[in-house]
């Protein structure tokens, strides 16, 4: 599928099946999805731009390079919680904002709670962050909030995803790269994702 990178590194896979695993119980799941998030962010971010510098090192100059923009890491809650922890580790200078959006039961629609977002995403790189693209409607308002803000750079990883929500995605917010370790075979009638690994959010903190 187009712009979509499915990471298939047997470590990410092999998390992502331990994950899946139903006996995998909330305390394991919550280091399992850590774990993966941060190897997965390590191959999100390998296209961002940089832009070359000097430096002096104790014994003389030398070129290099820095990010050409900011970080925003920006996890949906509450499951995007679950991965942010092992991301920041690994860019320890982003910053972080929140979108807090709930799935209408009945219409599937995703109505947003909560936002906090820095003012102008103009210059920075964002990365969203939702371990399930399921029906897309999450992903599509939590993008149209990043627009509204200015946000040019935009990419997002999900553990996995269902070719619907890529679709619809695709749909309504263009060409935007998305990282996941697996697209899945399809939804079921409640919008879950099959096989998927159930209820993120409930797997990882146990309600
Ligand atoms: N959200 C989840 O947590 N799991 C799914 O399968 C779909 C959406």
């Amino acid at each position: 599928m187009k712009n979509v990178t499915v990471i298939t590194h047997p470590l990410v896979q092999h998390n992502l099946t331990r994950l899946r695993d139903e006996r995998t119980g909330a305390q394991e799941f919550r280091r399992v999805l850590s774990e993966v998030a941060a190897l997965m962010v390590y191959e999100a971010t390998r296209s961002f731009a940089s832009k070359p510098i000097t430096v002096k090192t104790p014994m003389q100059k030398t070129r290099g390079c820095q990010l050409r923009r900011e970080v925003v890491l920006v996890p949906i809650l509450r499951s995007g919680l679950g991965m942010l922890d092992s991301i920041l580790q690994l860019i320890p200078h982003a910053r972080v904002g929140f979108i807090g959006l709930k799935r209408e039961e009945t219409t599937l629609q995703a109505t947003s709670y909560h936002k906090s977002l820095p003012e102008d995403l103009r210059n920075f790189e964002v990365i969203l962050i939702d371990p399930m693209l399921a029906t897309g409607g999450s992903a599509i308002a939590a993008f149209n909030l990043l627009a509204e803000r200015g946000a040019k750079h935009i990419r997002m990883v999900n553990l996995i995803a269902a070719p619907e929500g890529i679709e619809k995605v695709r749909e309504h917010c263009g060409n935007f790269p998305i990282f996941t370790a697996s697209i899945d075979r399809r939804l079921n009638k409640k919008g879950y994702i099959l096989p998927g690994l159930g209820d993120a959010g409930d797997r990882l903190f146990g309600v």
